[in-house]
């Protein structure tokens, strides 16, 4: 048997760009406002041409879609308004044939409550799935601190949430059962949970899929001990299962504290976007210090140019975590966005969101682009739609081609994002099409980046990363035993200067007016540079 902790990622993770799609709003084949997967299948020759070599996507499982999707009705079945699951084996192989992987999201810590072992679950007689969640043993009992519903079902019990009304929580167990009804982590209860969920990881897999992104990765065992030492056990005994049979899979979690995930045996953790009562983390230092998405006022944000924020806030809470990654032999990744997270287009302008995602796709880690980041999709206030709320303004659907040309193409119709939410209607909103035909558009220098980190090994997730300007200049060098590189950014309008460690160097990447001159490099005004050393 592999040891979770042992396991080496998978090799193609090391230089993996991934493309987040969400599939309601990338591309809509049959014109029915929605988008599906052949439209994504369709859309993978813009994916690679832009330089990335993997997707994630968005859950595509049959639901009621109360949390578009994370509430999932039938964990092996491809949800009708996408299409069939011969399509999205079609998808794997397609994406195969190109040289890229697809990973899948699992959503391993709640089911919808109108899935099947969620019904059965809630009969009076005992069956099969009675405790696959979490009963209390009365209708009129609490749930020890936890969130419950009572009054819904036939049995005599309330039951615990794990997020929304619509998501009881499956069983893992408690770390230290208190009460009768609260059955042990790693007890039988909570192994069987386990083999269900390793059953859909190996549905998938055998199918075609190179992995998951794990949804609330950490959220298994109930009342775990600090550190969630149960439920990263749990994920120990989950990946002993499957590892073995899928060596090359890929797990990524939604955890965001690398020490835990990787521990667990994931391959790889996200920096999360975190902002609680107003107290940033380090990522959210970076672009989204601010309490209003689309305002400027005052936003703190490190690439804001009048921010005045140097980086080392940012670095002392990320190095200590990149360290401990690089310890345990994974990857601490870096987003744009997500769907569950505001946009930075229109708050950040067009070059302050160029510089941070270069910058981005130069750090340690798997990059991981958000589906109409590359233009600059603006972050929009819109209603809530399938249990968005503020969530819902990044999730609106790519925008293939300006709104006017999209008016004048019903004679011979193209694959839209669909209408699942309204397409943003601002005459100046960017689009893929205008995008492709300006050389001085934000898709093109992310392509640019894309394409340079790619062909680039010191570029890549694991080689080394030593900052050497932790001022409001931000420089570092990444290398490999045989390549160097310095990147460098400044975000403000002043002109900054950067001592280089010895060697000669040439520039092979940037942004603004950057210039070398012998070990002296000068960055103007909001300028990004990539140096290589050549000796
Ligand atoms: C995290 C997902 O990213 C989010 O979209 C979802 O609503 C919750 N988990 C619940 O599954």
């Amino acid at each position: 048997m592999i040891s979770p902790s042992t396991h080496p990622c998978p090799q193609w993770l090391s230089n993996a760009i991934f493309y987040e799609i969400y599939p309601q709003s990338f591309a809509d084949s049959n014109g029915d406002g929605i988008g599906d997967i052949p439209g994504i299948t369709a859309k993978l020759g813009y994916i690679t041409d832009l330089g990335c070599n993997a997707i994630w996507l968005n859950p595509c499982f049959d639901s009621p879609f109360k949390d578009a999707g994370y509430d999932v009705r039938d964990y092996k079945k491809v949800a009708p308004r996408y299409g069939t699951n011969d399509d999205l084996a079609a998808l794997f192989a397609a994406a195969h044939e190109r040289g890229m992987h697809v990973i899948l999201d699992l959503v391993p810590g709640h089911t919808s409550e109108e899935h099947e072992w969620f019904r059965h679950s809630a009969e009076v007689d005992r069956n099969e799935y009675s405790d696959r969640y979490i009963w209390t043993d009365s209708w009129i009992s609490g749930g020890d601190g936890l969130p419950f519903i009572g009054g819904e079902t036939p049995r005599n019990g309330t039951y615990i949430l794990n997020f929304f009304k619509c998501q009881p929580a499956l069983n893992y167990g408690f770390a230290h059962p208190q009460r009768a009804w609260q059955k042990p982590a790693f007890g039988p209860e909570a192994i069987a949970t386990c083999d269900a969920m390793v059953d859909v990881m190996r549905f998938w897999l055998s199918l075609g899929a190179d992995g998951f992104r794990v949804d609330m990765a950490d959220s298994l065992v109930k009342q775990d001990d600090a550190g969630k030492p149960f439920t990263i056990r749990t994920w120990q005994y989950m990946f002993s299962k499957i590892r073995p049979e899928f060596p090359e899979a890929a797990f990524v979690s939604e955890w965001g504290r690398p020490n835990e995930s990787l521990e667990a045996g994931f391959d790889m953790d996200f920096y999360l976007d975190w902002r609680w009562d107003g107290i940033p983390n380090g990522y959210n230092m970076l672009l989204r210090n601010v309490d209003n998405p689309l305002s400027r006022d005052g936003d703190k944000s490190y690439f804001n140019v009048d921010s005045g924020t140097p980086i080392s806030d940012f670095l002392e809470q990320y190095e200590p975590q990149l360290r401990e990654a690089e310890h345990l032999g994974g990857t601490f990744n870096f987003i744009t966005c997500n769907h569950d997270t505001a946009r930075v287009a229109p708050r950040l302008s067009e070059r302050e969101i160029a510089l941070a995602y270069c910058t981005l796709f130069a750090m340690p880690g798997v990059p991981f682009i958000y589906y109409g980041d590359e233009i600059g999709m603006r972050y929009r206030d819109l209603p809530t739609k399938e249990g968005g709320y503020v969530r819902t303004g990044s999730r609106t659907p790519m925008q293939w081609q300006s709104l006017a040309s999209l008016n004048a193409s019903y004679a011979t119709p193209a694959i839209t994002g669909g209408n699942y939410l309204p397409v943003d209607p601002s005459p100046d909103a960017p689009n893929v099409a205008d995008s492709q035909s300006n050389k001085a558009s934000l898709w093109y220098t992310v392509r640019r980046m894309l394409h340079l980190r790619g062909n680039c090994d010191p570029l890549q997730s694991r080689a080394s990363f030593h900052p050497i300007s932790r001022r409001r200049l931000f420089a570092f060098e990444r290398s490999t035993d045989l390549e160097r590189v310095i990147v460098a950014v400044n975000p403000s309008t002043n002109s900054e200067r950067l001592q280089l460690p010895n060697g000669h160097y040439r520039k092979i990447f940037e942004i603004g007016e950057t210039k070398v001159d012998f070990n002296t490099l000068t960055l103007g005004t909001q300028s990004f540079a990539i140096l290589k050393a050549t000796a």
